[in-house]
């Protein structure tokens, strides 16, 4: 059974390809976000009169609320070339050939710059200081180091987790922009613009209703948007109602907050298995059969941001929020004993112990 996700990385080459036509091309383009917007503007417009690269760029923020949109934003404002690359990927040698083909003044975006290997990130700050290459030639006693000058760049990086970058290199950045879960009015004016592009009637009612099921994030809108498209095509007449709208969003499980059924399985996990938490992330990834990364970098942040979840020293816990969130009573001096609680108003039986992990849960 294809479990259809809205937030979790592997795309179909098609919807890849629909994703970037739905990029913005221009800060102009780009929906939301004001402050950092407005910082970018004249920070652009300075280095262009200047006739100078621009300062270092690091975006941070959870997945799909425009960081690499705005490392190409930044890229075509300035009219120079870019090299893309990704972090995890690039070894020592890597890193000093992207720097040596570097024009004058391009854009090098590094994503997930977290996760950079150290080798790589050392040859990174001279050059990022003092636009200058240090290369070690030959072994041994004969090792020396060639000293290459290179010309003015600008390095963008993008991170989902400014925690885990080193201080060297955070500090190495002029300007840092943190990008924020959008709000449901900046969200609908990325569903209508998008529904433009994709030639597509959408009525205002079903506009909102997608964007305040999409958690504050313009990926999961557009996501959202083709599904949906698809549902008024093949079961309607192609336009987008407000009752097509919803037969969609409850076709596709994606619940009042947004939250889709690895949420929700996650949180019952918490409630149920896990006794309300606290649980360390590597139990709850192996039992979500799920990376512990797409659980800390996708899934948390926005049950995080709604309260629904809590992060301790000792791990995880799920909050009385969470718990009415997936239909069980609130724990505590009142209310009987948590798991037994929970177990007997929950879904029974299958919530047992060791649920297959490739099966796609109890909702
Ligand atoms: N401010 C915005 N205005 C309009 N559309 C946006 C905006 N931000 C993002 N989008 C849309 O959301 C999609 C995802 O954005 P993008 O790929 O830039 O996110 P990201 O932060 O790089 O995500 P990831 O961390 O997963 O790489 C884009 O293709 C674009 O269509
Ligand atoms: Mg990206």
């Amino acid at each position: 059974m294809a479990e259809e996700r809205f937030l979790a990385p592997g795309l179909r080459a098609e919807d890849d390809e629909v994703e970037r036509s739905l990029r913005p091309k221009t800060l102009d383009d780009f929906v939301g976000q004001e402050r950092i917007r407005e910082q970018l503007a004249v920070a652009l417009s300075a280095a262009k009169a200047r006739g100078e690269a621009l300062d270092h760029v690091l975006l941070a923020g959870p997945p799909g609320l425009g960081k690499t949109s705005l490392a190409a934003i930044v890229r075509e404002e300035l009219g120079v070339g870019m090299r893309t690359v990704a972090g995890p990927a690039l070894e020592r040698k890597d890193m000093a050939a992207i720097l040596m083909s570097l024009g004058e003044r391009d854009v090098l975006f590094i994503d997930e710059i977290h996760r950079l290997n150290a080798a790589a990130e050392e040859i990174l700050y001279p050059a990022l200081e003092d636009f200058r290459l240090d290369i070690i030639v030959g072994q041994g006693p004969a090792a020396r180091t060639l000293t290459l000058d290179l010309p003015p760049f600008t390095l963008v990086g993008a991170t989902t987790r400014t925690g885990l970058l080193t201080t060297p290199l955070r500090d190495r950045f002029g300007m840092t922009f943190r990008l924020a879960y959008y709000e449901p009015a900046e969200l609908v004016r990325i569903v209508v613009r998008s529904a433009r592009i994709l030639a597509v009637e959408i009525a205002d009612d079903a506009a909102h209703e997608i964007a305040r099921r999409s958690r504050g994030t313009p990926r999961i809108a557009n996501r959202i948007l083709r599904r949906v498209r698809d549902v008024a095509q093949v079961r309607h007449q192609g336009s987008i109602t407000t009752a097509v709208a919803a037969e969609a969003l409850d076709l596709l499980e994606v619940d009042g907050e947004g939250l889709e059924r690895t949420d929700r399985e996650l949180l019952h996990a918490i409630a149920v298995k896990f006794d309300g938490g606290p649980v360390g992330l590597s139990t709850l990834a192996a039992s979500l059969g799920e990376e512990q990364d797409t659980i800390e970098d996708v899934y948390e942040p926005y049950l995080l941001q709604l309260g629904f979840i809590q992060r301790t020293p000792r791990g995880r816990t799920i909050t009385r929020l969470g718990r009415a969130h997936v239909g069980l009573p609130p724990t505590g001096p009142d209310a009987g004993h948590g798991a037994d609680a929970g177990r007997g108003a929950g879904r029974g039986a299958d919530a047992g112990p060791e649920p297959d992990p490739g099966t796609p849960g109890l909702f």
